[in-house]
């Protein structure tokens, strides 16, 4: 079978498997700062993606299967517990989904999450969260259930062949996998046996939250928007003009640029670029069309870090002025640079 492991920088790990003989493809737990990447490789491959599949909904990253699954025109597959509402094929228990000649048998073992599931396809095991190498998915967030892990894990995962490999969607230290018989004799988790053990251990483990839990929870249950998706978008439609163009502009006192300064009257009063005229984001609808009648003008617009005068231009686009940009940077970065100030 086709086999790609794909690691991003979170320590996140998804899978693309294929058939090699009908070249039909799936992704396991993609993640939204992959996407060219699978692409890429299934391109590279020769394969079709035609499953997307969360092994979980993920609390810790952001899962590529609603934006993949538009682009594709493939289903989102996931357990029929699952909270998300725009999952395409629910799949249960001992259920198995045919990828031409592979066949990704579904294990229900709910304990990280309640709709956590293994994939088991030929001699490789899909563990999600469930299992990991030395160690195990966390049982304390939302759906969590400690008593459940110990099920899903010494009743079901650690029953299979020992020779098993072990892919799991999370490993922190680079290594690929591992076998069910060497996490039973090492992972210092199954060290704990006997159920009340177990239980104890997993609710005494005190971890800190995830960085992006709710912005992870949000957008994973809602198929919304990342804050970083937001301003990737606006990004893309926006050019940028150099913190070091600007001072030029500056200094042969170009009349033609109207710089706009997106930021709130407290930050503009403080300091601003020198002929910047304050036009808050929170305004910027509102006053559009008496602070700038002229939409064939070229105006660049300014925030603090860099973000928001992205945002805003995209904004100013979408209204037709044709002629913004954003500066390649924010106030920020001028004052740290030394650039001129001015304060009126
Ligand atoms: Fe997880």
């Amino acid at each position: 079978m086709l086999f790609e492991q794909i690691a991003s920088c979170g320590g996140c790990l998804s899978y693309l498997i294929g058939c090699q003989h009908s070249f039909a493809a799936a992704l396991i737990d993609p993640e939204r700062s992959q996407i060219e990447r699978y692409l890429a490789l299934a391109a590279q491959h020769g394969v079709r993606i035609r499953y997307l599949i969360d092994t979980h909904t993920h609390a810790d990253h952001f899962s590529a299967t609603r934006e993949l699954a538009a682009r594709l025109q493939v289903p989102i597959v996931m357990h029929h517990s699952t909270p998300v509402p725009f999952v395409d094929l629910r799949v249960g228990d001992g259920e198995s989904i045919a990828l031409g000649q592979l066949r990704i048998q579904v294990m229900h073992t709910p304990g990280h999450t309640r709709d956590s599931m293994c994939l088991h396809v030929e001699n490789r095991l899909f563990t999600g969260d469930t299992l990991l190498i030395s160690s195990t998915g966390r049982t304390d967030l939302p759906t969590g259930d400690p008593e459940a892990l110990y099920d899903s894990l010494f009743n079901r995962v650690l029953r299979l062949d020992g020779a098993t490999l072990v892919h799991p969607a999370h490993e922190y230290k680079n290594r690929s996998h591992t076998t069910l018989a060497q996490e039973l004799e090492s992972n210092p988790r199954l060290q704990k046996r006997d159920r009340r053990e177990f239980v104890e251990m997993m609710r005494s483990l005190n971890l800190s939250l995830p960085t992006h839990l709710t912005e992870a929870l949000r957008t994973n249950l809602s198929g919304g928007k990342t804050v970083a998706q937001l301003l990737a978008e606006a990004a893309a439609v926006v050019p940028f003009m150099s913190l070091d163009e600007l001072k030029e502009h500056i200094a042969r006192n170009d009349q033609d640029l109207a710089i706009i300064d997106v930021r709130e009257r407290e930050a503009y009063v403080t300091g601003h670029v020198p002929g910047a005229r304050l036009l808050p984001r929170g305004q910027l609808e509102l006053r559009v069309n008496e602070e700038l009648p002229d939409p064939t003008r070229r105006i660049l617009t300014v925030c603090e870090c860099g973000h928001i005068s992205t945002l805003a231009a995209a904004t100013l686009r979408q209204l037709g002025f044709q002629r913004v940009i954003a500066l390649d940077g924010g106030m920020k970065a001028w004052r740290e640079a030394g650039y001129p100030m001015a304060h009126d």
